[in-house]
């Protein structure tokens, strides 16, 4: 046991899930079907055809799963909305049934003094928004975003404090429009990629803007998958292939949220190819009113990865693997030509799933954001996905608590450096379905007895992560 320092008072430790990965009940109490309910049907799609249709069953047992939460002292539990539970057909009619869940699990939350922290859209269209008008390819797409988020904040905005408009906007853009490994499935889409982000952008930037009105006291941000980057080394070609990366795949983004302005550097080089979104003429004024009253940035992190020099003529393809991310085995290096490649980091170790394990990249991902946008942080994800083994109702996770671990004492090393860190939330609290790798890429703190196949009996099993976890909690952080 390592004795550190004690993180700032109030500090909110937590756990995150998201509504597709861990509810079920994909067509009860009146909810429409979403992008996700459809996409898992088409075949080969995800690890052994696997579905959310019961997930792990979280719609009938949060009581059960926030009861375990209690026990571990959570401070705060992060968990997404499904649009199609509020609005079945994405707009119109709201499905009361859908907001008394939410309420309810909000309710069961705030009754053991846990903070509930709601995410509005965590990758789960309403289908029905697809088929009207191709979802997010449609600018009709800001306005009935909007109206979803607005109906939100005027039913749990006096319970609910911290609220995230988007999980991950660069990851479900980047995956639905370029590589075809989520919905809506297409493949090198650029343009539609570039317009759809400014979309997102602009529901971003409305629902911040509304939130301000509805619930002036609360607090909200979006959450982004950063990966902090490093350059291969002092070669100045590597280092401006770092600034190029980081431009093009993280400030192209966060800039947005947190300045409500596009990076010159991106702006011209996409204007350039004839990339460049549409945009009405309020936008910029919408963006900037947002980003002025944005309250923080979420940032989800889970690995570092590093940029290399990649010549224009014969450098690495564009795509490489990278249409494989999230399955087992990825490891060939991808780039875009005349601008930056992303090598493998010869001094870290990865995960089953290829994924790098870099604690000091949290540090890293923490000082940038302080220091580029002045506000506080949440981190609303980071975790280890495992393959974990039940043994006499036993779960042995010392890989997944020794990484936990080295990334709490990054954090604490963030907060010793003068980052104002607010939120840590744990990916995840019980396993839950990793959407291309099925049930046995585990991330939970507390073990879920199913495997791909229905009909396993759904126990919770605590594992050996989440005693650890909890004195980390009661020490406000000085046990690890
Ligand atoms: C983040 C997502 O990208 O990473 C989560 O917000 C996701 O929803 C998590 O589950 C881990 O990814 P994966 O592919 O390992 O399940």
């Amino acid at each position: 046991i390592m004795e550190m320092i004690e993180m700032p008072k109030n500090f909110l430790w937590g756990c995150a899930s998201a509504a597709y990965q861990v509810e079920g009940a994909y067509q009860e109490d009146g909810k429409g079907l979403t992008n996700w309910d459809q996409f898992v049907r088409i075949k080969d799609k995800t690890f052994k055809d696997t579905t959310g249709d019961v997930a792990v069953d979280h719609y009938h047992r949060y009581k059960e799963d926030i009861a375990l939460m209690a026990e571990l002292g959570l401070k705060t539990y992060r968990f997404s909305v499904s649009w199609a539970r509020i609005f079945p057909e994405g707009r119109g009619a709201v499905n009361e049934k859908g907001l008394q869940f939410y309420e309810n699990l909000v309710d069961e939350c705030l009754k053991y003094g846990i903070e509930p922290m709601v995410t509005l859209y965590h990758w789960d269209i309403p289908a029905a928004l697809d088929t009207a008008y191709g979802g997010w390819e449609d600018r009709q797409i800001v306005d009935d975003y909007a109206a979803y988020a607005k109906c939100l904040f005027k039913r749990l905005g006096r319970k609910v404090k911290y609220w995230i408009t988007f999980n991950e906007q660069n990851i479900f853009t980047t995956f639905g429009w370029l590589l075809a490994a989520h919905p809506p499935g297409k493949f090198d889409a650029q343009k539609m990629f570039y317009q759809v982000n400014h979309h997102v952008n602009m529901a971003h930037a409305k629902a911040v803007l509304a939130f301000k009105q509805i619930v002036p006291d609360g607090k909200i941000g979006a959450s982004f998958a950063f990966s902090p980057s490093y350059a291969f080394d002092c070669d100045p070609k590597n280092v401006i292939a770092k600034i190029n990366f980081d431009e093009m795949n993280s400030f192209w983004w966060m800039d947005i949220y947190a300045y409500g302005r596009y990076p010159a550097f991106t702006w011209n080089y996409l204007d350039k190819k004839g990339l460049v979104p549409e945009m009405e003429a309020d936008d910029k004024t919408i963006l900037l009113a947002a980003a002025a009253k944005l309250d923080f940035m979420g940032i989800n992190y889970y690995q570092s990865i590093v940029c290399e020099y990649n010549p224009l003529h014969g450098g690495v393809d564009p795509y490489g693997t990278m249409n494989t991310a999230g399955k087992k085995g990825t490891t060939e290096i991808k780039g875009v030509p005349g601008l930056y490649k992303n090598p493998p980091n010869p001094y870290l170790m990865t995960t089953d799933w290829d994924w790098t394990i870099d604690a000091s990249g949290l540090r890293y991902a923490c000082r940038e954001v302080t220091s580029r946008y002045h506000l506080p942080i949440v981190i609303s994800e980071n975790g280890l996905g495992a393959f974990d083994i039940l043994e006499d109702g036993k779960i042995h996770d010392g890989y997944r608590i020794d990484y936990l671990r080295e990334h709490v004492l990054a954090l604490e090393e963030a907060v010793q450096d003068g980052c104002d860190i607010i939120s840590y939330c744990v990916w995840s609290f019980t396993d839950l379905l990793s959407w291309l790798n099925g049930y046995q890429k585990r991330y939970g703190l507390v073990y879920v007895d199913r495997e791909e196949p229905e009909g396993s009996s759904m126990n919770r099993y605590k594992k050996d992560s989440f005693y650890w976890y909890k004195k980390v909690i009661s020490s406000n952080g000085k046990h690890l």
